[in-house]
This record gives structure tokens, C-alpha cells and sequence, in this order.
């Protein structure tokens, strides 16, 4: 069975990515990911705040925005050293990832994370504005900036993870491609933190995605999928090798696999891939290709179900 797929125009044996994590952080780990059939792997976060960094959150800061700081803290010589290590192990592609939010301080570390041997580079823009005089376009505004300057810095591709909370998600992801973007990854997932009632603090939590949290991404994958020219990634809920079927046939070219890795291990990767394979072979696919963006927004037999109509007929279907 042929599941070679094409993600920021590199070739990729399988749909299946190892997403953004510390799973990668042990290069034996990693080799273990690419035995058990993963396509590419997605390395942790170089965050924008270890080039630039900042003092300390002071004591008084009741949430403090890193709480964890020195835990993330790899230098930037660290980081590239490491991805050099992931290079020398690993046949399949290596992508770095940036996480920041600005423009400005990435241009240069981009360059050495191509002459390092990234194959690619995700940036992730992950922000929470919470200043009222930041209007959304001022945002967007400097997203477009970063991607341009990240874009024209080097030659290798750019893929863009943003998240779903603006307001209109089409309008953004076209514009990051025209900004320099190969690839779109849907969505980033923003920790939620929760707020302890006895010690009356809030406190920055870590849970794992389930499926339930695909559904969102299957709809912008759908909407997203006939409108760009470049790649889409799913990221988010995918524990099954139905959920990267649907993941596919909304529009997506790879899915990136984080949580069920971390609760099951490099293994799994191989249920999935068995599985994937198994509905291919029923249905006498030969690759994913055939079946890609098949229940895209523009391809699907009922549109209505990936709009508002789907809203306004399913509050009407059901009886509480
Ligand atoms: C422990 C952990 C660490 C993560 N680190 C990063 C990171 O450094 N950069 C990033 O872009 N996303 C990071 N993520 C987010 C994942 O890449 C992914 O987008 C998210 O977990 C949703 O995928 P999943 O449902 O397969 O877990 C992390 C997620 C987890 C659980």
C-alpha cells in the first residue's frame, strides 16, 4: 500500500507526523517514531522569548506567563545542536518549530535552522492578546509580517500553525499564504488553565486532546481545503486511524499525532497506520491522494453541513 504523501513539497512515506512535543527531545525516541512508520517529525517549540529573553515574571504576578521557564530554556546553540542530532538519526524529514508572536527576532534563527539541516519550519502563533487597545488586525497585521520575514529569510518551506480564534479563518489563511506560508496547520491547542477553589489560585494545566476535539478541525479543514493552494496539517484529536481518515477526507495532507503517542507510546503509530491501510484496501484505494478533500466544503454532497445551517438544523432535530 502506497501512503506516500506530499507536505510543503517535501515526500513523505506516510500522512502520519509527529507533531510538536518534547517526543522528539530523545533522538532514540524519535528513531523509534520513524521504525514505527511516522512521515516526518515536528520538533518542540524554540520559543521567541530564548532569543530575547526576558527578566523573570516578577513573585508579585499572580499568574505568571511562563510559569516553567527555565524548563523550556534550551539555548539556541542547544536547539541547533539537537536538530542536528535528530538530522544524523533520522531518515525522514526533520521540521523545526518557532514559537512566537512578532516580527523581528526570528529572520536570522530561521536562517540557522536551515543551515542546520531542517527540512522545514513550523511557526506557531501562539498568543493570548489581553491588552483591550490591541485591535484583531493589528494582530493578524503582525502575524502577516512575521510569516514575510520568515518566508524571505530562507529557502526552505514554512508551514504556519495558527489557532482557531479569529474571526475569519479563510480570510487569514489565504492572506498567510500570499505572506510566504506553504502549509497551514489546524490548530493549535491552547492550554486552559484552571482555577483551584481551595487554595483560590488559578493553575496552568496539562491535559491530553480526545477525538471529540477533531470535529472542530474537520470543519476548517473542509472550509480551508478548496481555498489553498498550499499544504494543510490536522493537529488536534487525532487517537485513531478513523480520525485521520476523516482528517483526510476533509481536506487534510498530513495529521499530526501528539497526545496518543504521549499516552501510548511510539507503537501505536503502527495500529494506525494498519488501520488507515485496512479502510484504503476495502474501498480499493491506492493511496490517500484518491481520497483527499473528498468531504471538502466544495466537494462534499451537503455543504450546508460544515455552515451555519448545520447549527440552526441541529439545535431544530433534536428534542431534549
Ligand atoms: C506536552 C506537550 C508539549 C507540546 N509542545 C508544543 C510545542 O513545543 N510547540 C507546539 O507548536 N505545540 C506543542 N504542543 C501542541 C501539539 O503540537 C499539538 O498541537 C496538540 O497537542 C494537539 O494535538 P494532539 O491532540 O495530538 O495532542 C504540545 C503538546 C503537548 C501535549
Amino acid at each position: 500500500m502506497n501512503l506516500t504523501t506530499s507536505y510543503l513539497g517535501l515526500r513523505l512515506r506516510s500522512p502520519f507526523v509527529v507533531g510538536a512535543s518534547p517526543l522528539c527531545d530523545d533522538p532514540h525516541q524519535a528513531r523509534q517514531l520513524e521504525d514505527a512508520g511516522a512521515g516526518a517529525v515536528v520538533m518542540r517549540s524554540f520559543f521567541e522569548e530564548q532569543l530575547e529573553p526576558r527578566p523573570p515574571p516578577a513573585a508579585s504576578d499572580a499568574a505568571p506567563a511562563f510559569p516553567e521557564y527555565a524548563d523550556y530554556q534550551l539555548s539556541p546553540a542547544g536547539y541547533l545542536r539537537h536538530l542536528e542530532n535528530l538530522k544524523e538519526t533520522l531518515t525522514i524529514p526533520v521540521i523545526a518549530s518557532l514559537n512566537g508572536h512578532q516580527p523581528g527576532v526570528w529572520t536570522e534563527f530561521a536562517r540557522l535552522l536551515e543551515q542546520a539541516g531542517a527540512d522545514a519550519i513550523e511557526l506557531n502563533f501562539y498568543q493570548v492578546v489581553t491588552d483591550p487597545a490591541i485591535a484583531a488586525d493589528q494582530v493578524e497585521t503582525a502575524m502577516l509580517a512575521t510569516v514575510g520575514e520568515v518566508a524571505a529569510a530562507v529557502r526552505i518551506p514554512l508551514a504556519v500553525k495558527i489557532s482557531p480564534f479569529h474571526s475569519s479563518i479563510a480570510q487569514l489563511a489565504v492572506a498567510l499564504e500570499l505572506a510566504g506560508a506553504d502549509g497551514i496547520v489546524v490548530f493549535n491547542r491552547f492550554f486552559q488553565p484552571d482555577i483551584d477553589i481551595e487554595d483560590l489560585v488559578a493553575r496552568p494545566v496539562l491535559q491530553l486532546s480526545d477525538s471529540a476535539e477533531l470535529l472542530l478541525r474537520l470543519r476548517w479543514l473542509a472550509i480551508l481545503s478548496p481555498q489553498l493552494r498550499g499544504s494543510l496539517a490536522a493537529s488536534g484529536g487525532i487517537h485513531g486511524s478513523a480520525d485521520a481518515i476523516k482528517a483526510v477526507l476533509a481536506g487534510a495532507d498530513v495529521v499530526q499525532l501528539v497526545s496518543v503517542l504521549l499516552r501510548h507510546g511510539p507503537h501505536v503509530l503502527t495500529t494506525l497506520r494498519r488501520g488507515l491501510e485496512l479502510w484504503m484496501q476495502q474501498r480499493g484505494l491506492t493511496e490517500p491522494g484518491e481520497f483527499r478533500g473528498r468531504l471538502n466544503l466544495a466537494r462534499c454532497p451537503d455543504p450546508g453541513a460544515y455552515e451555519r445551517a448545520n447549527y440552526i438544523r441541529v439545535l431544530h432535530s433534536r428534542r431534549f
